[in-house]
């Protein structure tokens, strides 16, 4: 891999090694771990005083990160250098503190555009970003007019949520009714939007930007959950997509990164695609959940994503050398319902070769229930190769090693 680790020590040509990173729970202790290899001292915050990488840092402090004012403070406090986020829920917190301080991260612009659904929708529509019809409302009466304009069937969902969480395929107004409140109680804002539901393949785009341009690391396609909900089951890289549609994708992200202004970092971008039209899901400027943008970009790439995006976070843009060539799967185990007797094979499926990560967040005991969204989903698993015939058999012999017993 070209490591960009060893370029730390003799590198500090920044005065102030500091970096506080939003965020200390298991998806970010990959984050943490890379900042501190990288030779930053490094401050983390989480929510819970109990996250589980709270150790991993040199300080912590159990800070929601919503908590604007408090971040700051305790940025001002240990006068860090760099912030940076992994988290969805942190990008605004990011960008408040950024330009409080004066560090290198996204506008506070830019940072509600990619985390407000609504304001996401205003600006594509604005910079000419295909996009679905859509309506914002706050009352089941407004609710109800909005789909009177939009037409079923609709997509419901809050204004500032993610995970899936709160999201509904709605096909009549009885439905629209029951799925209202549930919706607009997943709303931190009281907002829900209404849209059109398109339809086609979904994909997703992994990049990193430098100086505005973006490399692009990878080009999903996905399988989702059964209706109504709306949550991924597989991401496949390369998504195998005509050349045209390629062409089309790259022009897409080309017209989004100048649209919505983004400077530098990484974007994980999610697209509906039908034929030769592509319309904008969402997009964040963090990296892919689920592990994507620490464990499967850098096996895809060959190429250190987490040390670019943390030098980034300093102002400092390393040089970006990478050639996709591996092919990459993350697969959504879903289990059965009832209750769990026993799971065995974890361990063995996590040192097969190919194998990037694998878990079952679930332990004897626990009961399997309808999954609803992409929080509740039972386990993971990221694997790699030069080939994808040999990807196919790695997921399918490493799926065979599971063991699951029902009481
Ligand atoms: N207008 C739409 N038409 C069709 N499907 C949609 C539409 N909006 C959202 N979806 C579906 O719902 C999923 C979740 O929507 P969205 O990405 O906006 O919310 P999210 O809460 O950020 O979810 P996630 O964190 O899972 O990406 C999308 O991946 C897509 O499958
Ligand atoms: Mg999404």
């Amino acid at each position: 891999m070209h490591t960009l680790e060893n370029v730390s020590a003799k590198n500090m040509d920044i005065k102030n090694n500091k970096i506080l990173i939003l965020g200390a729970s298991t998806w970010h202790i990959p984050w943490l771990k890379k900042a501190k290899a990288l030779g930053f001292i490094v401050y983390a915050t989480d929510w819970s005083k109990t996250a589980e990488g709270k150790d991993v840092p040199h300080h912590f402090s159990p800070i929601d990160l919503r908590d604007k004012e408090a971040t700051l403070a305790y940025a001002q406090k240990h006068q860090v250098g760099a912030i940076f986020t992994s988290a969805e829920i942190g990008v605004q917190t990011a960008a408040y503190v950024a330009a409080k301080m004066g560090l290198h991260y996204h506008s506070e612009k830019l940072a509600f555009c990619a985390t407000n659904k609504f304001a996401m929708r205003e600006k594509a529509q604005m910079i000419g970003i295909d996009i679905p019809g859509y309506q914002l409302a706050s009352t089941l009466a407004g609710t109800l007019i909005a789909a009177g304009q939009i037409g079923f069937p609709l997509i419901i969902k809050p204004v500032d949520n993610f995970s899936s969480k709160g999201i509904y395929v709605i096909n009549n107004q009885d439905e629209l009714e029951k799925a209202f409140f549930k919706s607009i109680a997943c709303s931190f804002d009281g907002k829900v939007l209404i849209e059109e539901f398109m339809t086609g393949t979904e994909g997703s785009v992994e990049a990193l930007i430098k100086n505005g341009v973006p490399y692009i690391m990878g080009i999903s396609k996905k399988q989702k959950s059964s209706l109504p909900y709306r949550y991924d089951l597989l991401l496949e890289y390369p998504g195998d997509y005509s050349p045209a549609q390629l062409a089309l994708i790259k022009q897409f992200v080309n017209k989004l990164v100048s649209g919505f202004e983004i400077k530098n970092g990484i974007i994980h971008i999610e697209i509906m695609v039908k034929q030769l039209e592509i319309k904008l899901i969402e997009f964040a400027i963090r990296g892919c959940g689920s592990k994507v943008v620490t464990h499967l970009m850098p096996a895809l790439t060959n190429y250190d994503v987490m040390a670019y995006a943390l030098w980034n976070a300093f102002g400092i843009q390393k040089p970006i050398l990478f050639s996709t060539k591996n092919y990459g799967v993350l697969k959504f185990i879903m289990l059965p319902k009832g209750k769990i007797k026993h799971i065995t094979g974890k361990e063995t499926i996590r040192k097969l070769p190919g194998i990037l990560d694998f878990d079952i967040e679930r332990k004897s005991g626990d009961l399997i229930e309808e999954i609803e969204d992409g929080r509740n989903r039972p386990g993971y698993l990221l694997a790699y190769s030069e080939n994808k015939k040999e990807l196919n058999m790695i997921v399918k012999h490493a799926l065979t090693a599971l063991k699951l017993e029902y009481q």
